[in-house]
């Protein structure tokens, strides 16, 4: 089993900031993920972060959550949001994934946070109790600043604990994550 680190993102000092860089920039490599060479983040910064260490204390998985609330129809509801979920590619395909998830849904379940949610593909998360949502998502463009109001084929939800998943529009109340 592997040993999953926990760590609030305002403590990670310049040394650990180099290494997660190191790790972003090596397992997102599409044009726009260049921006990790200089920020461990993509359009916000995450509050919270769990990893885990190869055997020479070398960073080779990762997940980052944001700490977020969104509006929907039955009010507002505090989220976990979770974002660059990455494995080294030497390490990849040993179940990972699941188990640094597993871990920060514990953590994330006794903090009473209901929900989780992620854009992401569903081959790599419905193993972890991840399934897509059809609801209309109104968010904001980071770039163009404009603001839509559709659904989208990536968002994936949680639950953390007995959750009834509103029906209608969820606002992410900015940009995605
Ligand atoms: C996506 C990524 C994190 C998966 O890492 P991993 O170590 O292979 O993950 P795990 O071994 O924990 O596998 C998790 C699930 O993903 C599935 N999976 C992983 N890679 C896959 C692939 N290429 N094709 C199909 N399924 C895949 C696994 O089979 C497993 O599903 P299962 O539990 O139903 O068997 C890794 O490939 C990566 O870092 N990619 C680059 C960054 C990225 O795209 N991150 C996702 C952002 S949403």
């Amino acid at each position: 089993m592997p040993v999953v680190e926990f760590i609030e993102d305002v403590a990670v000092d310049a040394e650990l900031d180099r290494q997660l860089r190191q790790l972003l920039s090596t397992c997102f490599t599409k044009p726009e993920d260049i921006v990790f060479r200089d920020r461990r983040y993509f359009h916000l910064s995450p509050r919270w972060r769990w990893l885990v260490r190869g055997d020479g204390g070398e960073l080779i998985a990762h997940v980052a959550v944001h700490d977020k609330v969104i509006g929907t129809i039955a009010g507002d509801v505090r989220i976990a949001g979770v974002a660059e979920v990455c494995v080294h590619p030497q390490h990849r395909g040993q179940g990972l994934v699941r188990e640094v998830l597993a871990t920060a849904h514990v953590w994330l379940a006794a903090r009473d946070i209901p929900v989780a949610l992620l854009f992401g593909d569903k081959k790599h998360y419905a193993s972890s109790g991840y399934r897509n949502i059809t609801n209309p998502l109104r968010c904001q463009n980071p770039e163009t600043k404009e603001w839509s109001v559709k659904p989208s084929d990536w968002i994936m939800m949680k639950p953390l604990r007995v959750f009834d998943w509103p029906a209608g529009v969820i606002d992410l109340c900015g940009s995605g994550f």
